[in-house]
C-alpha cells in the first residue's frame, strides 16, 4: 500500500534536507536539467497534462491546464507563486516537504517557471512557519551557490530568482487571490473573478498559483514520465501519490503517503493509524480538512479518493483526516470549527461576515442550554444562505461542517436544546 513512496521515505531526518542528500538520494535536479536542456515549455506542459497531476491545495484543478492558461503572447512578466499558507485545520503535509525535501520544491519551481515563462517565483508561506521559512531560505541559498538558481541556470540561458514571502497568520491568505493581494502588500481580501490570476494575478500580471505538494510532485513526474506518474493514481483521473495528514484519536497520527484509490478510510485509520486510541469506538471522521462534511463511523468503507468521497457527500480537500472517537462532544467540536471560520472571515462578503458569527452565536446558545427548538433549523438555514453566495470558498468551508454535523448527528444537538445534556 505504501511501498516506494516518493516523499515519505525522505521525511523525518534533518540531514535529508541538504543539497548533498538531494543530489545523491533523490536524483536531485536531474529533472530540471532534462527540462532545461532537452524540452521546450510546451512539451513540459504536455508532460504534466499526461501525468494527470491535479492540484493538492484542495480544489484538485489540473496543473498542466492551469499552466497552459498563462498567455504566451503577453509582454508582461509572468509569475509562478507557490501557496505555502497551509492553513486549513488538520493539514500539515506541506510542512513536511518544506522541512525535509525543500530542494524538491525548488526544483519543481524551476521546472514550472520554465514552463510558463516566469523569471521570479514567490513562495508565500504562512507566518507561523518560522522555521520552515528559514529552512527554505537556507536551501534556496544553497541552490544559488551551486548554480541551480540565478542567472543562466545549469548553462541553459534560463534565469530564475525565488523569494520567500512570509504571511502574518491569516487563513484567508491561503485563498489564491487573497494571497496575491497580501503578497502585493494589500489587505488579504479575495478578489472578484474574473479576471482569474492566469490573466491578472500578482502585480496585475499573468500568474499561476500552486500548492507546495503540487509543485513538489513535478520533478517526480518529469523524472518518471507522465504516463508512469499517471499510473500511480488508481481510480480517478489524478496521477501520483497523495500525502495525508492523519490526526485526532488514532494511535499513530502523522503525515503518510498513499496511492490514492488503493485504500479505504477504514484501512487508513486501522492499518496506517493503528486504530483508535485506548481502543475506543469510532464516532465520526472529517476526511479532507475541517471544511469537509463529516462522515459517520458507518461510512468509512469508502475508498479514499476524490470521486468516491464525493459520492458519499464529502470531499478529499487537502487530504487532512481527523478521526473522532465516541467520547467527543460534536456540538462543542462544531462550535470550535465555526469559531475558527468566523474569526478568519475577511469580512468582505456580508453572508460570510454576518453568517459565520450568527452560526457561532446559535451554536453557543445550543451548547449552553439557551436555544429554542427552532434554533437548530435556523442554524442550518443560516449555513445554507452562506454557501455559494460569497466571493471565495471560505463561506462554503464554514457552512459545510454545520450542515453535515446537524444532518448526521441531530439528536446530539437536540439533547442540549431539550436540556437532557448540559455543558460541562
Ligand atoms: C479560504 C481558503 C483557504 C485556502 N487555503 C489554502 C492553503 O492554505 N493552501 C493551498 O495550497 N490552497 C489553499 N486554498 C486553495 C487556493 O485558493 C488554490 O486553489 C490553490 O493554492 C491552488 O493550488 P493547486 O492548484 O496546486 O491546488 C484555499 C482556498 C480557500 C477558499
Amino acid at each position: 500500500m505504501r511501498q516506494n513512496t516518493l516523499f515519505e521515505q525522505h521525511f523525518w531526518k534533518d540531514s535529508n534536507r541538504s543539497l548533498d542528500y538531494y543530489l545523491q538520494n533523490m536524483n536531485g535536479y536531474q529533472a530540471a536539467q532534462k527540462v532545461l536542456k532537452e524540452m521546450n515549455p510546451d512539451q513540459v506542459i504536455e508532460e504534466v497534462k499526461k501525468g494527470n497531476l491535479r492540484g493538492r491545495g484542495g480544489a484538485g484543478f489540473p496543473m498542466g491546464m492551469k499552466w497552459g492558461f498563462i498567455p504566451k503572447a503577453s509582454e508582461k512578466p509572468k509569475y509562478l507563486v507557490c501557496n505555502a499558507d497551509e492553513s486549513e485545520p488538520g493539514t500539515c503535509k506541506d510542512r513536511q516537504i518544506m522541512r525535509y525535501t525543500p530542494h524538491l520544491l525548488i526544483e519543481g519551481l524551476i521546472i514550472g517557471s520554465f514552463a510558463i515563462g516566469c523569471k521570479h517565483s514567490y513562495i508565500y508561506i504562512r507566518g507561523e512557519y518560522v522555521n520552515e521559512a528559514k529552512l527554505l531560505n537556507a536551501a534556496i541559498e544553497e541552490a544559488y551557490e551551486k548554480g541551480y538558481l540565478g542567472k543562466n541556470i545549469l548553462g541553459s540561458g534560463f534565469d530564475l530568482d525565488i523569494t520567500v514571502h512570509r504571511g502574518a497568520g491569516a487563513y484567508i491568505c491561503g485563498e489564491e487571490t487573497g494571497l496575491l493581494n497580501s503578497l502585493e502588500g494589500k489587505r488579504g481580501e479575495p478578489r472578484v473573478k474574473p479576471p482569474f490570476p492566469a490573466v491578472s494575478g500578482a502585480f496585475g500580471c499573468p500568474t499561476a498559483v500552486n500548492n507546495v505538494e503540487s509543485i513538489a510532485n513535478v520533478p517526480h513526474l518529469i523524472r518518471m514520465g507522465g504516463d508512469a506518474f499517471a499510473q500511480l493514481g488508481k481510480i480517478d483521473k489524478s496521477g501520483g501519490t497523495r500525502l495525508i495528514s492523519l490526526s485526532g484519536h488514532v494511535k499513530k497520527p502523522g503525515v503518510y503517503e498513499i496511492q490514492a484509490g488503493s485504500v479505504t478510510l477504514r484501512q487508513i485509520i486501522e492499518d496506517i493509524g493503528g486504530g483508535i486510541i485506548n481502543d475506543k469506538k469510532l464516532k465520526a471522521v472529517i476526511p479532507g480538512g475541517s471544511s469537509s462534511p463529516i462522515l459517520t463511523a458507518d461510512e468509512i468503507d469508502v475508498v479514499y479518493d476524490v470521486e468516491p468521497l464525493m459520492k458519499v457527500g464529502t470531499m478529499m480537500g487537502s487530504a487532512a483526516i481527523m478521526v473522532i472517537h465516541e467520547d467527543t462532544d460534536l456540538v462543542k467540536l462544531l462550535l470550535r470549527i465555526t469559531k475558527f471560520y468566523a474569526h478568519e472571515s475577511c469580512g468582505q462578503c456580508t453572508p460570510c461576515r454576518e453568517g459565520c458569527h450568527w452560526m457561532e452565536s446559535i451554536l453557543h446558545k445550543i451548547l449552553h442550554g439557551e436555544a429554542k427548538p427552532t434554533d437548530l433549523d435556523l442554524l442550518v438555514d443560516v449555513a445554507q444562505n452562506i454557501g455559494g453566495k460569497t466571493l471565495c470558498a471560505l463561506g462554503d468551508a464554514a457552512a459545510g461542517p454545520v450542515i453535515s454535523f446537524v444532518k448526521k448527528f441531530r439528536p446530539e444537538f437536540e439533547s442540549y436544546i431539550k436540556g437532557q445534556k448540559r455543558y460541562a
